[in-house]
């Protein structure tokens, strides 16, 4: 039997366990009843986040052909969440190990106009696209949701503590963070269902919105009014390159300021179609969010 057929009971591999994506794919994985195996660093510091009653974790790290070969004997299915820029391995040593169905995750920032952020993940695209497996590709936009997202949480922290907050440029350009539970289901749902064979998907948000909007509906989530404050883009981009020059460490990069003048909204018709993909709006999300992080007492307020 092909193990997309009996995709009701699979035996997963998954990288990225004990991260925030890979966590909540995990909870979803094993929900269903799915047999799932951990592939997870050595040195990872958090790998107590996993509950090796309920999974089997292997130690390894997945830039490593070896190790993922490894660990895929007697898999159905890779999961690979740890990173795109290690297909290089997950394609080999899935082909190796005869395991067909390979899904890996990748990021919308594929549609970059910017090479320096587009053209290492295409390359990576390319090579899982160019493999002779039954493989899936899906590309989550910025995901937050909870501690351990890199974005949301900072700006909850921010607004948190400070009346002002500063804003680079107009603040006009689009954004459309997806709920971290929410691209899971869309993960999960690629991975099962057979229509994915051979598709990439984009895993937006419900919705594009300013970052403006952006910081006014996580303020609004906090119950705070901060009093918004423009910087222009081009003399701030220009002192961190001089900054980066002289590689003085810095909370933000010239890249990153560089793509705040790009709109980052994706149509994600394809998932809606053969996932039955339905984010929930970032009002819902940071809401979530923010109730979270109190009960963690991570927010003050
Ligand atoms: N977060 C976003 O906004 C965003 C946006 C677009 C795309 N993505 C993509 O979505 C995926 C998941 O993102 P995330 O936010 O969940 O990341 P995350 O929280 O940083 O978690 C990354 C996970 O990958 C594991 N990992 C990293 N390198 C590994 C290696 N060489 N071998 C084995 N495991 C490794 C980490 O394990 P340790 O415990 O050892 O650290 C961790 O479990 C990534 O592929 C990312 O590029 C994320």
């Amino acid at each position: 039997m092909s193990p997309l057929a009996r995709s009701a009971n699979m035996r997963v591999l998954l990288t990225g366990a004990t991260g925030l994506l890979g966590g909540a794919l995990l909870e979803l994985l094993l929900a269903e009843g799915h047999e799932v195996r951990c592939l997870v660093r050595a040195e990872s510091p958090n790998a107590s986040r996993l509950d090796a009653g309920l999974v089997e974790i292997l130690r390894g790290d997945a830039s490593d052909e070896e190790d993922l070969y490894r660990a895929l004997k007697g898999a159905d299915a890779l999961v690979h969440v740890a990173g795109i820029e290690h297909s290089p391995s997950v394609v080999r040593a899935a082909r190796r190990a005869g395991v067909e169905r390979v899904l890996v995750v990748g990021s919308t920032s594929v549609h970059s106009a910017y090479a320096f952020r587009s053209s290492p993940k295409l390359e990576m695209e390319e090579l899982v696209r160019g493999s002779a497996l039954a493989w899936t590709i899906v590309r989550p936009s910025m995901i937050y949701g909870s501690e351990l997202d890199k974005n949301v949480h900072r700006l909850l922290r921010f607004l948190d503590r400070s009346p002002v907050f500063p804003i680079f440029g107009p603040g006009t350009n689009l954004w459309q963070p997806v709920y971290y539970e929410d691209c899971a289901r869309g993960v999960l749902e690629a991975a099962k269902r057979p229509v994915s064979v051979h598709r990439s998907y984009d895993l937006p948000g419900a919705e594009p919105l300013t970052y403006l909007d952006l910081v006014k509906t996580a303020a609004w989530a906090l119950g705070r009014e901060p009093r918004i404050v423009r910087l222009p883009i081009e003399p701030v981009r220009r002192a961190l390159v001089a900054a980066e020059r002289l590689r003085l460490p810095l909370p933000v990069d010239s890249g990153q300021v560089t793509r705040l003048r790009e709109d980052k909204a994706y149509p994600y018709e394809d998932a809606r179609r053969d996932l039955d993909y339905a984010p929930r709006p970032f009002r819902e999300g940071v809401a979530l969010e923010v109730s979270r992080l109190r009960r963690l007492g991570i927010l003050r307020s």
